[in-house]
């Protein structure tokens, strides 16, 4: 196996040392590109993107081919995994994503399937390996999955942006049903993870955007158990490397310690933590990536650059810190402040190290 080129994401998920701080954007790949906007223009739609590998490849490049940043992400969605199990995933024109066919029935329930990845999934392994040859070992590639809860939010509601109703209800007056689903999505989400590290993903992220929705204990048995079957399950080591794990739960900052605990690598912070408590809190244990909120990509570089600033000097000296955003890049954000922002990570974190006395 070649070398990379640039490890340095995978050494600060692993608290190891090197000489500036990694930095790559949640949904770097996206609708504030204006390259971005063409290429799904031409495959026709978002699904287009994500099932035609060439495409995937082509869009999963192009943040890397503007700015220097320090890691690929697969370009998919979560939600391919509900689509696979039949569940019929759709865009409605500005709405976000939704199904056809959401989960109301417990006989619709007890019908879930686990699928292959490598059948019903396939498009996604083929466009992790394409990404792979074209990044030619120059950074590494994040593979991802939605949490079973998060997942189930979307498969229960049909929707995004919702109050939660039905699967809060489901969640005490059916647990059972809840349980089984969870149960089935944990199992799904393992083996395409597996089946993505198997095709090239050096890294496994875990988005659980809606977990921090729940109660301290729902997010125990609900998310974060399921979350931690996964973790169990996962492959650590593919063709002799270390294959780090990411959890980033939004709204999970009153649970670092449980997260932290869940056998992952590194935990994700929305913009509401304190980066350094929580690394006087759980980073001995883990590294932590964040946690800028996106918002600032709206004002100047002047702002950009002193928040980046304020949230490296907040983490502090040594190892463990990948920088990104606290959530995903806005579309509205103008894509030369992504530049400044990565320009400022790098050249702050490689002073700071310099003037540490070395790594
Ligand atoms: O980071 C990257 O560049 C990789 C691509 C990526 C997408 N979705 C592409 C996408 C990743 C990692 C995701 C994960 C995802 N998808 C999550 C978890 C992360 C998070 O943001 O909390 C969730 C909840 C989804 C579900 C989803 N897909 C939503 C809510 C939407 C609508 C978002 C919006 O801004 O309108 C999508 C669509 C989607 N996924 C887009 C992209 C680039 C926009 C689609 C378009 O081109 O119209």
């Amino acid at each position: 196996m070649t070398k990379l080129k640039n490890d340095t994401l995978l050494r600060a998920l692993l608290r190891q040392p090197a000489d500036y701080t990694p930095v790559w954007l949640m949904r770097q790949a996206g609708r504030y590109l204006p390259e971005y906007n063409q290429t799904r223009a031409r495959a026709g739609s978002f699904l287009d993107l994500c099932k035609n590998p060439d495409f995937a490849t082509e869009v999963t490049m192009q943040p890397l081919a503007r700015f220097p940043l320090d890691a690929a992400i697969l370009f998919s969605d979560i939600l391919t995994i509900p689509d696979a199990m039949g569940l019929g995933l759709y865009f409605a024109d500005g709405e976000g994503p939704k199904f056809e066919r959401p989960l109301r029935e417990e006989w619709e329930i007890r019908a879930l399937t686990v699928p292959d990845p490598w059948v019903h999934l396939r498009y996604v392994m083929d466009a992790v390996s394409q990404i792979r040859r074209t990044l030619d070992n120059s950074v590494p590639l994040i593979g991802f999955s939605g949490s079973p809860f998060t997942l189930a939010c979307y498969m229960v509601e049909g929707c995004g942006g919702t109050d939660f109703r039905q699967i809060k209800t489901m969640l005490y007056q059916r647990p059972d049903l809840l349980h089984h689903i969870l149960d089935i999505n944990a199992q799904a989400v393992t083996s395409y993870l597996n089946a993505q590290i198997e095709s090239g993903a050096q890294v496994a992220m875990i988005f659980d955007t809606w977990g921090g929705a729940l109660s301290h204990a729902a997010y125990q048995e609900f998310s974060l158990r399921y979350i931690g079957q996964i973790l169990a399950g996962l492959k650590r080591e593919q063709g002799g490397e270390r294959i780090p794990s990411i959890v980033f739960t939004k709204g999970g900052g009153l649970w670092l310690d449980s997260i932290a605990n869940s056998g992952c690598d590194a935990v994700g912070l929305d913009w509401t933590v304190n980066i350094g408590e929580a690394r006087r809190h759980v980073g001995d244990k883990v590294a932590l990536q964040g946690n800028l909120d996106p918002a600032v990509l709206f004002s100047t570089p002047e702002v950009i650059t002193a928040e980046v600033e304020k949230i490296l000097s907040s983490y502090g000296k040594g190892n463990g810190h990948v920088f990104n955003l606290g959530h995903g890049i806005s579309q509205f954000t103008p894509p030369e402040n992504a530049r400044t922002l990565v320009d400022a990570v790098h050249a702050i974190s490689r002073k700071q190290r310099q003037s540490d006395g070395g790594r």
